[in-house]
């Protein structure tokens, strides 16, 4: 690995963080000594209705797995995130929205203006029977209403299930099955780079395989649409006449907040179930002290609600913590390569959030885009979703940042509900690519993936997290025995994350990417076999596999490999139809970068599929392709490496 600058912490940083170098060591050593100590100290920044006396209560040894935090306190965490600040900020900002195209206006929603949208969504819904622990689906854009619908179902503790609204009607349709929603709030259509998204179609075309009771519709680009009688209604009509005030719902520390489906190593997407209590804990706190957040400031995480991301750090940690959140619809080449700055600049904006396949798309447009704007505004930039490259990260610090602003890269998950490992601004010299130190609470180890021992020092293994921290889903939805096998069966006793990690000889971790067959797109997390499944749904597919490749933008590519029915020739036509087919059965971001038909895929004796090989080839790395012999057939591979497609 090339050697790049480390940075030491600015002296400004030094002196004015909220955290520094000192205080990381006490408070880290002090919350994995005494947990309960620690959390009760940090669950004061929510105010509870009920006050807890079990703090910490957790363990994941299978005879007596359980994760429990705060669980005999009571709260709300729509009335956390805006009631209990509107004695001093009503009239102050809570979300800045701008629009796909800068030439419409943007929106301000003070915290009173939110509260009272808020509230009389919730009436409304309540109004429409939705009751605790219903689950709510929201296929929204990037719009205010969607934060209006996370923060009512959050108001009368029905469980929202986002749906990212790039996902085409099937997944749509599975997600809203899955967790049995008979409600779905969308929009006539979402805007993104100038085009529409026809969302209110796609929720038509899924309600086709899934019948629910209610369709609540914003206007937003006023396309006509059609509209079924009794079933769909105008998001105004819905909540007009509802009262501005709305009796937050008293939940349960562990009542669940929301789900989120991400996807595995096997199978369908998972509903990833997060609780109330500790998860507000952990995104207030995480927010807070990652990004060092001071009141006043203007705050912009660019992911999609869709994205665990968007949950944590668009909607729920920010307003937690009472600060202004910038909600962005568009995307960072539209109009052209200066977007991302210009909005920096109109909003002053002080701290940047962005996953780092945005980073890499625009760092090859070349410096101008970014230096023909100013912006002085910017005090911290932040990198999420997947590891970003030393190249992108120099980029990211010189050029956007003019070398003045740090760098925070989170590791997380959707699992993690916030960030788990990730260096603070104040406290740790920057490595480039590295996401540094533990949070508070999180005992990250490595440990061999052979044989599941923890290794010690500089090391490299399997990422394992040893004990609960208050963010942690608790349940897959529907599927508890499927959670305890995803998590805790590979390495008994410990959270298994499914990456790979390194540790140097500093004590910095550098995650090395997916160990699993999940691969991440663009910072979008993707399960092979989910593309798989889709392939073979195709009548002219008789077997697909499919693993990741390099790419020089997406981080990975999607390399599919497509053995056809006897009878159907393996044409260009086919392969186009093909990736046309997976757009529309998952959505744009599983489209296939590569697909190569074979006669046949490369098999043990016993049938299992050698994705080692599968990824050497579609790696390039086809010198060494390791023992072949246990194939059933190896002059497979031959033919394979004969017939790889030119990538470009
Ligand atoms: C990857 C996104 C390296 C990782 C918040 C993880 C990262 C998966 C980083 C989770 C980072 C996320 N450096 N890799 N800073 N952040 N990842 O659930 O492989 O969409 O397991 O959550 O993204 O993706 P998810």
């Amino acid at each position: 690995m090339s050697e790049h600058a480390v940075h030491p912490v600015p002296q400004w940083w030094a002196e004015n963080a909220l955290i520094g170098a000192d205080e990381y060591a006490v408070k880290y050593r002090a919350s994995i000594a005494d947990p309960d100590d620690f959390w009760r100290g940090e669950a004061q920044r929510v105010t509870w209705m009920k006050r807890f006396n079990s703090v910490k209560n957790t363990s994941f040894d299978a005879e007596d797995f359980r994760i429990r935090w705060f669980e005999d306190g009571t709260l709300n965490l729509a009335a956390n995130c805006l009631d209990r600040h509107l004695p001093a900020k009503a009239n102050d900002t809570a979300i800045l929205w701008e629009p796909d195209d800068p030439a419409r206006p943007g929106r301000t929603l003070t915290y009173g203006e939110l509260h009272e949208q808020v509230c009389q969504f919730a009436n409304a819904l309540r109004a429409d029977g939705v009751k605790k622990g219903d689950r709510v689906t929201i296929y929204l854009p990037m719009v205010p209403e969607a934060a209006v619908a996370m923060l009512a179902c959050a108001r009368i503790g029905a469980v929202h299930s986002i749906v990212f609204a790039g996902f085409s009607p099937d997944a749509l349709a599975g997600r809203i099955s899955d967790c049995e929603s008979d409600i779905v709030l969308t929009a006539d259509e979402g805007l993104r780079g100038g085009k529409a998204v026809p969302l209110k179609a796609n929720v038509d075309a899924a309600l086709e395989k899934v019948g629910v009771r209610r369709v609540v519709m914003l206007r937003h680009t006023g396309k006509d649409v059609p509209i079924v009688e009794g079933r769909d209604v105008d998001w105004a009509d819905y909540a007009a006449g509802q009262p501005a005030e709305c009796e937050p719902e008293e939940m349960n520390a562990e009542d669940p907040l929301f789900i989120l489906y991400t996807s595995g190593s096997t199978g369908k997407p998972k509903g990833v179930l997060h609780t109330t209590g500790g998860y507000a804990v952990w995104v207030s706190m995480t927010h807070e002290y990652t990004f060092d957040y001071r009141a006043g400031e203007v705050y912009w995480c660019a992911a999609d609600i869709g994205w665990v991301t968007g949950h944590s750090y668009v909607v729920y940690g920010p307003l937690m913590n009472g600060a202004i959140t910038l909600m962005f619809e568009g995307v960072p080449n539209y109009p052209d390569f200066s977007r991302f700055w210009q909005v920096v600049d109109k909003y002053d904006v002080a701290t940047f959030y962005a996953a780092p396949t945005a980073l890499r798309a625009l760092m090859r447009e070349g410096d101008e885009w970014v230096k023909k704007t100013s912006r002085k505004s910017l005090r911290l930039l932040g990198s999420v979703g997947e590891p970003i490259n030393p190249e992108a990260w120099d980029w990211y610090y010189n050029v956007v940042g003019d070398a003045r602003c740090p760098i925070v890269d989170t590791w997380w998950q959707t699992e993690t509900g916030g960030h788990m490992i990730t260096p603070l601004p104040g406290a740790h010299a920057l490595k480039p690519g590295s996401a540094s130190f533990p949070m508070f609470g999180v005992q990250p180890a490595l440990v061999d993936p052979a044989d599941g021992h923890i290794l010690d020092g500089a090391n490299e293994g399997a990422l394992v997290i040893l004990d609960s921290w208050p963010g942690q889903m608790r349940t897959v939805y529907g599927d508890h025995n499927r959670f305890i096998q995803t998590y805790f069966s590979q390495y008994p006793g410990k959270y298994f994350t499914g990456d790979g990690c390194r540790r140097d000889a500093d004590g910095y971790y550098w995650i090395t990417g997916r160990i699993d067959d999940v691969i991440n797109v663009s910072g979008h997390r993707m399960g092979t076999a989910e593309v798989e499944s889709a392939l073979v749904d195709h009548d002219a597919v008789a077997e697909a596999a499919v693993v990741g490749m390099p790419h020089d933008i997406k981080g990975q590519g999607i390399y599919a490999y497509v053995t056809t029915m006897e009878d159907v020739e393996p044409t260009e036509a086919l392969r186009k139809e093909l990736v046309q087919w997976v757009r529309k059965e998952i959505g744009p971001i599983a489209t296939p970068d590569v697909i190569q038909f074979a006669p046949a895929l490369p098999k043990t004796r016993s049938g299992k599929i050698m994705r080692r090989i599968l990824r050497k080839i579609a790696e390039n790395d086809t010198g060494n392709l390791g023992d072949t012999s246990t194939l059933a057939d190896p002059s497979v591979v031959e033919d394979l490496l004969a017939n790889r497609p030119h990538v470009a």
